[in-house]
């Protein structure tokens, strides 16, 4: 029998050994019980494992040299050679890879291994993800609703809130609503100055968290930005190459994630019985690109794909010449997302960042 179903078959004893406890732990019964049943993802393609496969939009990586690192070198729709961050976290989690809810395998029992409904080029703000045809935060929600219930249907009402209330919710995304959105629109930078920017985008993640509480979530970790003037496409963008960092785009990251983690703080009071995670990638990411060498790295300023300026997405196929021979040498794959290399060492860091303010 799966360890999934297993988890809803003893529920009686899961509620008694867990009032006790935030997360599940190895004690809770004679086989090991993962600290976390299992996670739910939201954002854009930096956790995003396939579901903007068969939408009509041109920001879409289910083709090589993607995935060409990945099992059986099959490429799957993860922005990246191999696997992206929240693949490593469910691996320490010892849970199943949560499938994308846009695939036709994630039915009947799949569904209580978790899921994802992140999308490439998405953001906080619907408006980002609509210039791109991808899936909005706000129906990334709604999905999340019909999953609630297929899952219900599945395992039953009480299993399944027993499970969306003790799964990890894991929200990575809001680099496209500066890099990819405010930064390339004159409209919007008329419309809202960076404060303002900053303010828009904190209060659209803070409603997402409410809404996600208000269904049931209780434990939600939120992703920082990451270094985004330290992205290839940015450098080449900013004119800066192989020189340095945007520091003014390193700056909007660094103050929206000082907010970002405030807000959180205070939002904790507000929703009780919830533990809401601010899990820094910001500070890792940095150090990478500034010492790459020290993490096994030989550039940090190039991605692998093509030229490794602006190839991304359909923009990066196999036919580039360029394209380097291992990605491991590589902090980034293309001109915006880490190799699975660079991925693992996050999640190194993100796991126990997550289990700390998840579980602590
Ligand atoms: C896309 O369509 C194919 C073929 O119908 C299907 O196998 C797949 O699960 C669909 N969705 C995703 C996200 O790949
Ligand atoms: C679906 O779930 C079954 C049973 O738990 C498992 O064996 C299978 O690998 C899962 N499929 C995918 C695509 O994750
Ligand atoms: C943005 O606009 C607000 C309101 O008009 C103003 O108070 C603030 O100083 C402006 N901030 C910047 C950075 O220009």
């Amino acid at each position: 029998m799966e360890r999934g179903l297993k988890i809803f078959l003893e529920p009686m004893l899961l509620n008694v050994l867990v009032f006790h406890l935030t997360c599940l732990t190895a004690t809770a019964s004679t086989k090991n019980q993962p600290l976390l049943p299992a996670l739910i993802i939201f954002g854009d393609s930096t956790v995003d494992t396939g579901n903007n496969n068969n939408l009509t939009t041109l920001v879409k990586c289910n083709h090589l040299p993607y995935g060409r690192d990945f099992l059986n070198q099959k490429p799957t729709g993860r922005f990246s050679n191999g696997r992206v961050v929240t693949d490593f976290i469910a691996d320490k989690l010892g849970i199943p890879n949560p499938l994308a809810y846009l695939n036709s395998d994630a039915k009947e029992e799949n569904l209580s291994q978790g899921i994802n409904f992140a999308s490439g080029a998405s953001g906080y703000y619907d408006g980002t993800a609509e210039n791109f045809n991808v899936i909005p935060l706000s129906t990334q929600l709604q999905y999340f609703k019909e999953y609630q219930k297929k899952l219900a249907a599945v395992v039953g009402a009480d299993n399944a809130k027993h499970l969306l209330s003790n799964a990890a919710y894991v929200i990575s995304t809001g680099s496209n609503d500066y890099v990819n959105n405010y930064y390339l629109n004159l409209r919007l930078q008329a419309e809202y100055n960076g404060t303002q920017y900053q303010n828009f985008i904190i209060e659209l993640a803070s409603n997402f968290v409410r809404e996600l509480y208000k269904l049931g979530a209780r434990k939600i970790a939120l992703l920082s930005l990451p270094p985004l003037g330290c992205l290839p496409s940015q450098r080449f963008m900013h004119g800066l190459g192989k020189t340095g960092c945007v520091e003014f785009l390193n700056t909007v990251a660094q103050q929206f994630n000082e907010r970002l983690q405030d807000t959180l703080i205070m939002m904790k009071t507000s929703l009780p019985g919830s533990k809401l995670a601010y899990l820094d990638s910001y500070t890792t990411l940095y150090n990478v690109i500034q010492n790459p060498s020290k993490y096994g790295f030989k550039d940090s300023s190039l991605g692998c794909c093509g030229t490794g300026r602006l190839a991304v997405a359909d923009i990066c196929l196999s036919i580039d010449p360029g394209t380097c021979q291992d990605a491991s040498n590589y902090v980034f794959f293309d001109s915006f997302h880490p190799t699975d290399a660079t991925y693992s060492i996050l999640a190194d860091v993100l796991y126990k960042q997550a289990i700390s303010q998840l579980c602590g």
